[in-house]
């Protein structure tokens, strides 16, 4: 009988053995942020609205269109968390931590909601590795943060991506180059809703996909040509920093990001290998959000990864992952003597870190050969009436296909040299 119960529209389930690639996966990509220093956050899945609309920015499609919003029994309006950037920065202010040294580097991982139409690589539960380094202006900082995002996704065995990279400016040279793209906009065909876009942020019209509307923009004016000396003196210093740590870029002097909050360096991994979802990964400067949110002037730079599309990516390469959870051996006692045998040894493998299971309910011998075989278990360790009576364990090597008996108080020392 199958339930009447499905997951959630659009949100992806890892089960076994998919899982462990998962897990993997994860693990690999907040690997390179551990090395460098960066501290972990466990934040707040749902938050006040208010802290989205004033951080990410209301004109958002993630805030206007795409947020699971709600009000709670205490009349509050709570959202779960669409990204991660805003919850670290009220976190940051609230427990004082740019108090400390700075900068405050900090990483996280979870699941983030977003009401998208579901499709292959666009899910409503999505899940991201992310890092927030706040309270330094240091282009080396811009170079590090790029570059461990970059780490992350070799250290996944992805080969395929593109980094782009782009600089947005500041608050003193973004309004007058606003107004330029705005009047260059005015005199576009455009839809009404395009329209109404340039209106309030002009600049996302410019990585507008839609070839009809990157025909009218071509000859827009381009961020890159219209920063003030401090924001081209700093995305040069950047890209010298991110050429000494061999990191390879394109420039796309057109990208914009979906998020309002960003400033100066912004950049996206692309990876052929995902069709139209190809963002893998993305971040940029955000200088003006912690004083947006009622903190300290400090600026900050940080980087979101999608998991479950990298996870897409490394199956479109064909990365080979391992299971390092799969167990060593898999116990196979033959009748009720051997059923407490089993469990003395298994208690003892566990103890001894070796990752050990047995076939319950009593199962003949082929039924629980088949259950050592699925375990994925190099060793079936077979004890039956004649083991007992030789205080021994047949040991089956799995792969090799052949089989000793090994006295039973060698047996854990035995499989903790098989283990490594
Ligand atoms: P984002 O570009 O909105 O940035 O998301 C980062 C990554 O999350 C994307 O590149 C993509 O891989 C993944 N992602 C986003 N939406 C979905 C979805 N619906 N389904 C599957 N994967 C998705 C941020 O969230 C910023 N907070 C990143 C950041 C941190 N910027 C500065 N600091």
């Amino acid at each position: 009988m199958s339930s009447q119960f499905r997951a959630p529209k659009g949100v992806p389930e890892y089960v076994p053995p998919q899982s462990a690639e998962f897990l993997a996966i994860r693990t690999a990509l907040s690997e390179p942020a551990r090395l460098a220093g960066y501290g972990y956050i466990e934040l707040p899945v749902f938050e006040d609205t208010a802290l989205f609309e004033r951080g990410v920015g209301e004109s958002t499609d993630v805030v206007s269109k795409e947020m699971y919003t709600f009000t709670d029994r205490g009349d509050r309006s709570i959202s779960l968390r669409p990204e991660g950037t805003a919850g670290v920065m009220r976190s940051v202010i609230e427990n004082g931590m740019h108090r400390g040294g700075l900068p405050v580097k900090l990483w996280y991982a979870g699941p983030f909601f977003r009401a998208e139409r579901p499709q292959h690589g666009r899910y409503r539960q999505l899940q991201q590795v992310g890092v927030e380094a706040i309270g330094s202006d240091d282009p080396a900082l811009d170079a590090e943060v790029v570059a461990l995002a970059d780490r992350a996704f070799r250290g996944v065995g992805l080969t395929e991506y593109i980094l782009e990279l782009n600089s947005l400016g500041c608050a003193a040279c973004r309004p007058a180059y606003a107004g330029l793209l705005r009047e260059f906009l005015t005199g576009c065909e455009l839809d009404e809703a395009t329209r109404e876009r340039a209106r309030l942020n002009p600049l996302r019209v410019l990585d507008d996909k839609r070839p009809e509307v990157q025909a009218q923009v071509a000859a827009a004016p381009l961020p890159v040509d219209h920063l003030c000396a401090e924001c081209a003196a700093h995305y040069d210093a950047t890209r010298g920093f991110l050429a000494d740590l061999g990191v390879t870029w394109q420039e796309s002097p057109r990208l914009v990001r979906g998020l309002d909050y960003y400033t100066r360096t912004a950049f996206e991994f692309t990876h052929p290998g995902l069709g139209a979802q190809s963002g893998i990964g993305g971040g940029g400067r955000y200088d003006g959000l912690m004083s947006a949110l009622g903190g300290s002037e400090l600026s900050g730079i940080g980087f979101g990864l999608g998991v479950d599309r990298t996870l897409l990516a490394a199956q479109a390469e064909c990365v080979e992952w391992s299971d390092p959870d799969r167990v060593v051996c898999f116990l196979v006692p033959l009748g009720d003597p051997a059923r407490h045998e089993a469990v003395l040894l298994l208690g003892a493998l566990r103890d001894s870190g070796v990752g050990a299971d047995m076939a319950f309910d009593s199962r003949g011998l082929k039924g629980a050969m088949k259950a050592a075989d699925r375990s994925g278990a190099r060793y079936a360790l077979i004890i039956g009436e004649d083991e007992i009576a030789a205080g021994t364990v047949m040991v089956r090597d799995l792969v090799e296909g052949t089989q000793e008996p090994v006295p039973i108080d060698d047996v854990v020392v035995r499989m903790m040299g098989s283990a490594g």
